[in-house]
Formats: C-alpha cells, sequence, structure tokens
C-alpha cells in the first residue's frame, strides 16, 4: 500500500533494510577479525573440505594444512573420533604451543598420530606383533607404547611411554602421509568435559590457530574419543580410557591375541 503511495520512501526503506543487514555482517566478520587478531600476527583460516567422496578436491586444503604444520604452527583437523589440536611432533616450539592452547587441560599426555604401520616402529618399541597393529589400525584406538630415542624428548617429558594413533579418517592419513612426519596430536576440547565434533565447538580456540580444518559434525558415537590401551608390557593390556571402541578392541586383544588384561601395571 505504502509502497503505491508513495515509491521513493519505500525504496528509502529497502535501502536502510538491506544496507543494515549489510552492516551486521561486516559488524560479525569485524569482531571474528579482533578476536584472531588479539593472537598477534596470526591469521586463522578456515577451511572447510567436502564430504568425504569428493577427496579429490582436497588437495589445496592438504597444501596449505601441511604448509602451516611445517612452518611449526599448530591446526585443528578432523579425526575418525573427536576434532583434534596437531602440530610436527619433532618440533619442540611448536609442542608447548599446544601444550600453551590447552592451557589447564594440557596436563594429558599429547599423542603421535602417524600415516602408516611401519612409522611406529621409528618412534616406539614394538612389543607386540605386527598383525595385531593392523587388526586395530586405522582405527579409533590410542595404542601406548614404550618411546624410542628417536621421538622428541620434550613431548611429555614426564613419561617414557607414548601413545599412537593412525585415525581411520582420509584427510588425516594424506596429511600424515605428506608430513611425512608424526604429528603430535590432542583433542581441540575447550574444556575437559566436552569433547568436540564439530569445529564450531571450539571456536574459543580458533584465534590461537594457524588453520582450522572443518570437515563437517563427526559423529555423536565418537564423542567418547578414541579407546586408549597400553600395551607396553609384553602379553598384557591396561584400558587407559574405555572410549567408543573398548568391547572391539578387547576382542582382538583377548580374543584373537590372548593378551591379559593387568589392571594395575604402569
Ligand atoms: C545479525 O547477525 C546476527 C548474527 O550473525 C543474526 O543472528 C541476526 O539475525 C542478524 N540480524 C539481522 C537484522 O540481519
Ligand atoms: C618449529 O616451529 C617454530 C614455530 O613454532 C618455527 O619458527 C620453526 O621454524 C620450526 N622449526 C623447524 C625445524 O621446522
Ligand atoms: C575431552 O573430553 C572427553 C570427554 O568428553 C574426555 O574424555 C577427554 O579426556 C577430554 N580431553 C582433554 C584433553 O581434556
Amino acid at each position: 500500500m505504502s509502497r503505491q503511495r508513495n515509491p521513493q520512501l519505500w525504496v528509502v526503506r529497502w535501502f536502510i533494510r538491506s544496507t543494515s543487514a549489510l552492516l551486521n555482517i561486516s559488524y560479525t566478520r569485524s569482531q571474528a577479525f579482533e578476536s584472531a587478531s588479539m593472537c598477534k600476527e596470526l591469521k586463522t583460516r578456515v577451511l572447510r573440505i567436502p564430504p568425504q567422496r569428493q577427496q579429490q578436491e582436497w588437495t589445496e586444503v592438504l597444501s596449505a594444512t601441511v604448509t602451516a604444520l611445517k612452518a611449526g604452527q599448530v591446526v585443528a583437523v578432523p579425526t575418525d573420533t573427536i576434532y583434534g589440536l596437531a602440530c610436527v611432533a619433532q618440533n619442540s616450539s611448536a609442542v608447548h604451543r599446544v601444550y600453551d592452547i590447552k592451557g589447564r587441560n594440557g596436563d594429558k599426555p599429547l599423542a603421535i598420530c602417524v600415516g602408516e604401520i611401519q612409522d611406529i616402529y621409528r618412534f616406539c618399541k614394538v612389543s607386540v606383533n605386527e598383525e595385531l597393529l593392523s587388526d586395530l589400525l586405522p582405527g579409533p584406538v590410542t595404542l601406548v607404547l614404550e618411546r624410542s630415542a628417536t621421538l622428541n624428548a620434550d613431548l611429555n617429558p614426564f613419561t617414557k611411554l607414548i601413545g599412537v594413533r593412525i585415525p581411520d579418517h582420509p584427510f588425516m592419513r594424506r596429511l600424515c602421509q605428506m608430513c611425512g612426519e608424526p604429528l603430535a596430536l590432542t583433542s581441540a576440547n575447550v574444556s575437559a568435559q566436552t569433547s568436540t565434533v564439530a569445529a564450531n565447538e571450539f571456536e574459543d580456540l580458533w584465534p590461537s590457530l594457524a588453520v582450522v580444518v572443518d570437515g563437517g559434525p563427526i559423529g555423536d558415537k565418537s564423542r567418547l574419543g578414541s579407546t586408549v590401551v597400553d600395551l607396553s608390557v609384553c602379553g598384557r593390556y591396561r584400558i587407559i580410557r574405555p572410549g567408543c571402541a573398548l568391547s572391539a578392541t578387547v576382542k582382538v586383544l583377548e580374543g584373537k591375541y590372548g593378551l591379559l588384561e593387568d589392571p594395575v601395571n604402569q
């Protein structure tokens, strides 16, 4: 009605409406920029990867992530369980950045993540047979083994053990293969209570990260995180965290390999 009576007024209103929508957008953007710039020169890049069936389109994100990692920066990546923070494990200053970012939640040891079963032998003293490793990996399981002297001594200096992961996630597999060296990996939780299965759940941490790889929601079942099992004592296993694959893991360890549960070894 008013539009017919006063076309000029309508145009003015329309203009104000669209301008305020625009302003609103730029306001939101500048807020994001402000929080990102809190962290000195670091500029966070949030890179979305298309679904797994379009893996050929991951190339650019993979190479941007590798570049950041090789520069000693910390990135967020999707795994087969929850979102993780990763850096090159052999770079001590990068490892310290991860501890800084985790803050109070950083007293848990970092795991390492490798691309192939063979890589495990370089960084760990393997006390189980290789077939057992390939029965459990890649998968949502962290195997705790004795570390070798090759592994960066600044990574969890308080223990001679190290957790190893090969996430069953094609992006992570490719990333580790392209890096050619182990990545230190920890959960991207913002608190010890909530694990993150979507990239926006740890937005608070984004400003501290060089790259956030958003692979979409991972799935609620995996919120428990990986099953963590200590295999550092021959013939024994000890569950450190039940995680999301407890029964499948125990079935392999006891059922197929006859390992005995050791609730007390340390
Ligand atoms: C302004 O942006 C916020 C956050 O992005 C959104 O929730 C809100 O609906 C927007 N308002 C307008 C008028 O577009
Ligand atoms: C290790 O990381 C730091 C930044 O955290 C970087 O400046 C340095 O070049 C890296 N060192 C190597 C050998 O990659
Ligand atoms: C992340 O949260 C899960 C529970 O949701 C917890 O099991 C895990 O220990 C947390 N990790 C860290 C490093 O806080």
